[in-house]
């Protein structure tokens, strides 16, 4: 058995690790792996804001406060199947991941009502500890973590990623377009006024422009071993 495919354990019991940072900094796949070799769940808040706000675009309710999108906020069941998101048990792994989605998503993740909605699911989730990314893992859902990164990334290196990601799944995809979008989600997640995109005080700053994906992946890992103990 290789290094790389051992399950290795954090030291002191650091049982909830969280990985924030912009759009196409590599957290998914990073938080993934990490989450895979500590034998940890991992919970991919961004999904679960795509999956209200295809919700929201199927019912036509706008990105603002209002009865109706109060009311969809209390009829929904966002549940993990493996890799896959169900809403309400309908597989919706694809749809969340549309150009559409993209556009839209950052509006309606912005409004209080909706991040409060999403606050008791996410930490329902890290009962037996887990490994979440996202926005506001360590700055607000999670803010007593033993291990808070954050990812990122020079903006074009995060467009290019993301590029990739399209190409391989044999979507059509602009690089321009991608990069503009990186660019606008950046600015409203971090100048929204509800749990902006930030990085806590506590958190670990890792550039992953000029690293590769074991690079990261096992500096985490380092960082997780000599954690403090906490939650
Ligand atoms: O990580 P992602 O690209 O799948 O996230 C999609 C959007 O969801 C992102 O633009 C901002 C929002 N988001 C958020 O506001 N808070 C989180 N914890 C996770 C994602």
């Amino acid at each position: 058995m290789t290094r790389n495919n051992m399950a290795r354990m954090p030291a002191g019991n650091c049982r909830v690790i969280t990985l924030d940072g912009p759009a196409g900094a590599g957290k998914s796949t990073v938080a993934r792996e990490v989450s895979r070799r500590l034998g940890l769940p991992f919970l991919d808040t961004g999904a679960i804001y795509r999956a209200i706000t295809l919700i929201m675009l199927e019912k036509n309710i706008p990105a603002e406060n209002s009865p109706r999108l109060r009311d969809a906020l209390r009829g929904f069941f966002i549940s993990f199947d493996g890799g896959r998101v169900l809403v309400c048990g309908q597989d919706v792994t694809e749809e969340i991941r549309t150009p559409e989605i993209d556009m839209h998503v950052s509006a309606y993740s912005a409004l209080p009502e909706v991040r409060s909605a999403l606050l008791d699911i996410q930490r329902s989730q890290s009962a037996g500890g887990l490994v979440a990314e996202g926005r506001d893992m360590g700055t607000v859902v999670f803010p007593n973590a033993c291990l808070k990164i954050f990812l990122t990334a020079a903006p074009a290196s995060r467009a290019r990623r993301r590029y990739d990601e399209r190409v391989a799944r044999g979507e059509p995809a602009n690089y321009g377009e991608i990069l503009e979008t990186v660019n606008r989600r950046d600015r409203m997640d971090s100048e929204r006024e509800t749990a902006p995109l930030r990085q806590a005080p506590d958190a670990i700053l890792l550039d992953t422009t000029d690293l590769s994906f074991e690079q990261v992946v096992e500096r985490i890992l380092g960082y997780a071993e000599g954690a403090r103990p906490g939650e």
